[in-house]
């Protein structure tokens, strides 16, 4: 049958093993899919740069708009991060009959409903689990498996690099700048540390992971905001005297109060901060770049998810996944749960947590 078309956009530590993942797994992605996937292109900054993995010139280009609108691309993957261009590259790849894969956080916490709604519009597909906690599967169980029941929070650790560092603080005595410079080398760290270490990067996957649990609508600015740039190797040497250990912590709630005549009132409030675990809890254990996301509902009860939340090749796990359901769906003419039926819940605002 007709190849599928695959564009890739951007080809730093995910691209690279994106491209390299579609190659070597090139028969088994055909027999799942029931088709061959096709390179159709890869978009670049510069295309000199030294990269992970070979690709041919010909499939090299820097007109990344003009490859998703070349009008043949089936599905396009999204992995350049940030809002623009990555924004107008989506939304003119849905515009154009493709489905999209992104692992873009940042873009989906800040102007998620826009990209949702395009995806509704054109009737094509926008998945994005590489977008929170990168290999683990968490958003389509938030999204499908417990659909059923009702989730009232979500609480973890989401960052790998922040993880990374704090675990080095605490184990190899690391300072905070060494650290990061380890957590970089090893191609976790987002393009601007800041992101990662101001908490930014958390607190936009915690609002992806408060809006699937809760059916809600939540955007970065939404989410109480603390990053670990203040945590000093002193810090983390106090911590583990009380037996306790220092790590990033992403909460979500869905609170219930009660308000005049007993009528209950719901409200989904978010944050982020560093916050101190005793070396008991599960999420003390998290070590260098690895990812834990515990799921309370009230039907299943306590649910942890845990794995490798950072770096090139997990996340491009988690986007292959979702290139192969995209690819199906596509196939088959259908597409998967859209994001357009949410509740118009209250969301505590900033600072108010
Ligand atoms: N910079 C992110 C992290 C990459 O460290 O978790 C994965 O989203």
């Amino acid at each position: 049958s007709n190849p599928l078309k695959v564009a890739v956009l951007g080809c730093g530590s995910v691209g690279s093993q994106v491209v390299r993942l579609l190659r070597a797994q090139a028969d088994d992605l055909a027999a799942r899919i029931g088709a061959p996937v096709e390179l159709a292109g890869v978009a670049v900054r510069r295309l000199d740069a030294p990269r992970e993995v070979d690709v041919p010139a010909e499939l090299l280009t820097t007109d990344a708009m003009g490859l998703v609108c070349r009008g043949d691309i089936d599905v396009v993957v999204e992995v350049i991060g940030g809002i623009e261009p990555a924004r107008s590259l989506i939304l003119a790849a849905l515009e154009n009959g493709a489905s999209v894969v992104t692992a873009n956080k940042a873009l989906l916490a800040e102007d998620g409903p826009t990209l949702y709604e395009a995806a509704d519009k054109a009737g094509r597909d926008l998945y994005y689990e590489a977008a929170v906690a990168g290999a683990i599967p968490i958003l389509r169980p938030l999204r499908e498996s417990l659909a059923g029941d009702k989730v009232t929070r979500v609480l973890g650790i989401v960052n790998g690099t922040t993880n990374f560092i704090l675990d080095r603080m605490d184990t190899a005595g690391s300072g905070f700048d060494e650290a990061l410079e380890e957590a970089q080398a090893l191609g976790y760290a987002e393009a601007d540390p800041t992101a990662d270490v101001e908490g930014f990067d958390a607190a936009a996957k915690a609002a992806i992971l408060a809006s699937l649990a809760f059916h809600s609508r939540v955007t970065a600015a939404d989410v109480h905001r603390e990053g670990i740039s203040e945590v000093t190797a002193g810090d983390a040497r106090s911590a583990r005297d009380m037996g306790s250990v220092i790590k990033l912590l992403a909460i979500a709630e869905l609170r219930t109060t009660e308000g005049e005549g007993g009528h209950r009132d719901e409200a989904v409030c978010v944050r982020v901060h560093p916050a101190m675990i005793p070396r008991s809890h599960p999420l003390a254990s998290v070590r260098e770049a690895y990812n834990a996301v515990f799921v309370e509902s009230e039907a299943a009860g306590q649910l942890m998810f845990y794995g490798p939340g950072a770096g090139g090749a997990p996340t491009a796990s988690a986007v292959l996944g979702d290139l192969v359901t995209v690819a199906r769906n596509h196939r088959q003419g259908t597409r998967g749960v859209g994001e357009s039926a949410y509740a118009d819940r209250t969301v505590v605002p900033m600072g108010e947590a």
